[in-house]
């Protein structure tokens, strides 16, 4: 059995939403031939997608071929919209939120979907959150790795973390809004450098701001391997020790105690990289993550946790489906 904890998804239509909102800045999609479309923003091409992105049937035969069981849907984090008005975002949330569960639900026993909420506003958040677990059945929600200028310690998110405790919803924590001119803009920085370091800002920011002290229940899984987080974790637990002042302000616990309190998905692209994360994160934590249907992700889902000789076979269970399952709170038996 293999679960793809992170794979991304768009209805192949929605309204226009700068007739519907009245001002700019919305993705639109522009279907321009047979199987392929524009994500448009303001006249823009942000990105060109084929219909795996959007067509369940054709995500369906892909994962046939590779031998997925399971894909975990979420939208793409351009679509967070974190900076529109909040009832502009909540509208959209619905969309979204509608359009994946009408897709799970056709195809339960293939896709599981986590939902978008307008972090942004709190409240409406929450709110979002009860419809998506208690009405449209999903286990969990993506969010961004920041919201605007709030890190993930924020206290103004003290509600939804309270929410999410409550309703035992899953929170998969997805890079998004790096800083893209200046220096950033060569090379594709922003996806290559800003990413892995947009998720250790996070990380850092729900552990120096004891978010998992104060929410002991919150599961939170964090995309890309945790970015550059299990590398870097020496460096953040020596400056813990040495600039208290500094780092401990908040929590005053030992960052490096709170490894095996969250997870992150397997989507490094190096076996090394791969068995430090392991090692790091923990054997019951770290979950089969592709960034289907993007080129940037796994392009053979779970062949770099099923190359890995050092692994037996139970590790490789654990790391391919069982803690998604776990983390989800679902059972393998639905999916048989
Ligand atoms: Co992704």
């Amino acid at each position: 059995m293999k679960i793809d904890l992170h794979s991304h998804i768009l209805p192949k239509e929605w309204p226009n939403l700068k007739q519907r909102y009245g001002y700019e800045g919305w993705i639109q999609l522009h279907h321009h031939c047979k199987g392929e479309a524009k994500m448009m923003k303001d006249g823009n091409v942000f990105r060109v997608i084929q219909e795996n992105c959007w067509d369940p049937q054709v995500r369906i035969q892909d994962m046939d071929q590779s031998g997925v069981t399971l894909q975990v849907l979420s939208t793409v984090p351009v679509m967070f919209n974190y900076w529109a008005k909040p009832k502009d975002t909540l509208d959209l949330c619905h969309i979204l939120n509608d359009d994946l569960a009408a897709t799970v639900h056709k195809h339960s026993k293939r896709f599981i979907g986590l939902g978008t909420v307008p972090m942004q506003d709190p409240e409406l958040a929450v709110q979002e959150m009860y419809r998506c677990v208690k009405e449209l059945g999903f286990p969990g929600i993506q969010i961004g790795s920041h919201i605007n200028d709030w890190d993930l310690n924020s206290h103004e998110l003290y509600p939804v973390y309270a929410a999410a405790e409550k309703l035992s919803c899953a929170i998969f924590v997805h890079p998004w809004d790096m800083k893209m001119d200046g220096r950033m803009s060569k090379y594709w920085l922003p996806w290559l450098v800003g990413m892995p370091a947009e998720t250790t800002i996070a990380i850092c920011s729900m552990l120096f701001g004891g978010i998992f002290e104060k929410f002991p229940k919150l599961k939170v899984c964090f995309a890309h391997g945790g970015g550059a987080f299990p590398y870097t974790i020496g460096r953040i637990e020596h400056g813990f020790n040495i600039r208290p002042d500094l780092c401990a302000i908040d929590n005053k616990i030992n960052p490096r105690k709170s490894l095996g309190r969250f997870y992150t998905d397997s989507l490094v692209h190096d076996p090394l990289a791969l068995k430090l994360l392991v090692e790091v994160i923990g054997e019951d934590k770290v979950v089969l993550g592709t960034d289907y249907p993007f080129p940037l992700g796994e392009l053979k889902p779970g062949n770099l946790i099923e190359s890995m000789g050092e692994f037996d076979n139970e590790l490789k269970e654990k790391l391919l489906a069982k803690n998604a399952l776990e983390f989800l709170g679902l059972e393998k038996k639905h999916f048989g």
